[in-house]
């Protein structure tokens, strides 16, 4: 049965590409993506981070209003003017949002050198030998000023943990159409031997309309073959049993950590709220087979919560069920305790659940 039909008295494929107003009034249709001019584009770097350097000891307020003024100073006469917002901050630095006088808007992350150089290679990777729509890419080579850099991407909408939040309706369509983008890119991303070791909604750009995802933070990515993996990888509520104990891991740690998004788009709570290195004892509620992880902390935590297992397990179960049987086998098929018995991106997009949305997409991009 064809995807629109299916879903008669919902959402039409029409409105499934364009679900802007679902989103709220918030978010407003980007406009058409021209050329960054680059020679003017590096004399504004090499000015923000210039005062980012002058400014380093200084809190962010102060640094943004530096810049912003001194922006202003410079390129008002030369139509270059533009807004500063800061839109992210991490551990590495400073995302921030510039508009230009035409209204195009992009976005800088600026961080230490070490860190955005990471990423920036890490996304040079990812763009090697084609790369993927639902990938972020950089609009511009990074710019690198004594120890900071900055990396250009395209400015996006918004991100999927300020779409969980916001409480809005997303349908059964837009949920699907999600985790497809998510998977088109995921998949794209362990073709190449990468982890993302990062996915989590926070780090899911979205354009509205079209209704577009993309897979950005490859910060802490890691190729498969690298000598040394990092074991200190994903953020806790998205952590998989195996990172927690210091196991060998794979790609298939995404896959855990885009059960537990799957899982929050449908229910709009998290779903581990594990504490500071994430908590083990929630996640036998899943698992129908015994563990054969052993060690100390885990079975520490099992103890605190044999309880109340039951009780959370059918609670996790009926949510779901009630929602559509068919993703909560996906779910499950994400959530395996045993990282070698994850569905991986390319089989979940031939999942019952989902293979209407992967077809319907595939014919709009005809
Ligand atoms: N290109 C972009 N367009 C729009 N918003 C963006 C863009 N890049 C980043 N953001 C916003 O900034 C936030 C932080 O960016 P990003 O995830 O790249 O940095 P991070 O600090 O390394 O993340 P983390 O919090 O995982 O350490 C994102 O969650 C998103 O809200
Ligand atoms: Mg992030």
């Amino acid at each position: 049965m064809p995807y629109a039909e299916e879903n008669a008295g919902e959402l039409s494929p029409t409105e499934l590409t364009s679900p802007i107003d679902e989103f709220g009034d918030k978010l407003i249709k980007p406009p058409p993506l021209p050329v960054l001019e680059k020679t003017q584009g590096h004399l504004l770097y090499d000015l923000i981070i210039k005062t980012i350097l002058q400014l380093e000891n200084r809190r962010d307020i102060v640094i943004l209003k530096t810049i912003e003024k001194n922006i202003k100073a410079m390129y008002i006469k030369d139509e270059y003017i533009c807004q500063i917002e800061q839109i992210g901050k991490g551990s590495f630095g400073v995302v921030l949002k510039i508009t230009k006088k035409t209204g195009f808007s992009y976005v800088l992350k600026v961080g230490s050198h070490k860190d955005i150089s990471y990423e920036s290679f890490n996304i040079e990777m990812l763009k090697h030998d084609g790369g993927n729509e639902h990938v972020i890419k950089t609009l511009s080579p990074p710019v690198l000023h004594n120890n900071i850099m900055a990396i250009v991407l395209p400015f996006y909408d918004t991100d999927l943990r300020k779409i969980i939040f916001s409480k809005q309706t997303l349908t059964d369509n837009h949920i699907k159409c999600i985790l497809v983008h998510i998977l088109i890119g995921l998949n794209h991303i362990h073709k190449k031997n990468i982890i993302h070791a990062d996915l989590k909604p926070a780090n899911i750009l979205i354009q509205a309309n079209p209704l577009k995802c993309i897979i950005a933070d490859v910060g802490i990515a890691q190729h498969i073959d690298s000598e040394s993996m990092d074991p200190y990888i994903c953020s806790r509520w998205y952590r998989p049993p195996e990172v927690i104990l210091k196991q060998p891991y794979s790609c298939s740690v995404d896959i855990w950590s885009f059960g537990c998004i799957l899982y929050e788009l449908i229910t709009d709570n998290i779903l581990f709220r594990g504490g500071q290195c994430g908590d083990l004892s929630c996640y036998d509620e899943l698992s129908r087979k015994p563990y054969n992880v052993k060690g100390g902390m885990f079975d520490l935590i099992q103890e605190n919560v044999k309880t109340m297992r039951a009780e959370k397990r059918l609670a996790i179960e009926i949510r779901i069920r009630n929602y559509d049987t068919k993703l909560l086998d996906l779910f499950q098929q994400c959530m395996k305790i045993n990282k070698d018995e994850r569905i991986n991106a390319e089989e979940a997009l031939k999942h019952p659940s989902l293979i209407d949305c992967v077809e319907w997409i595939k014919s709009t991009q005809k």
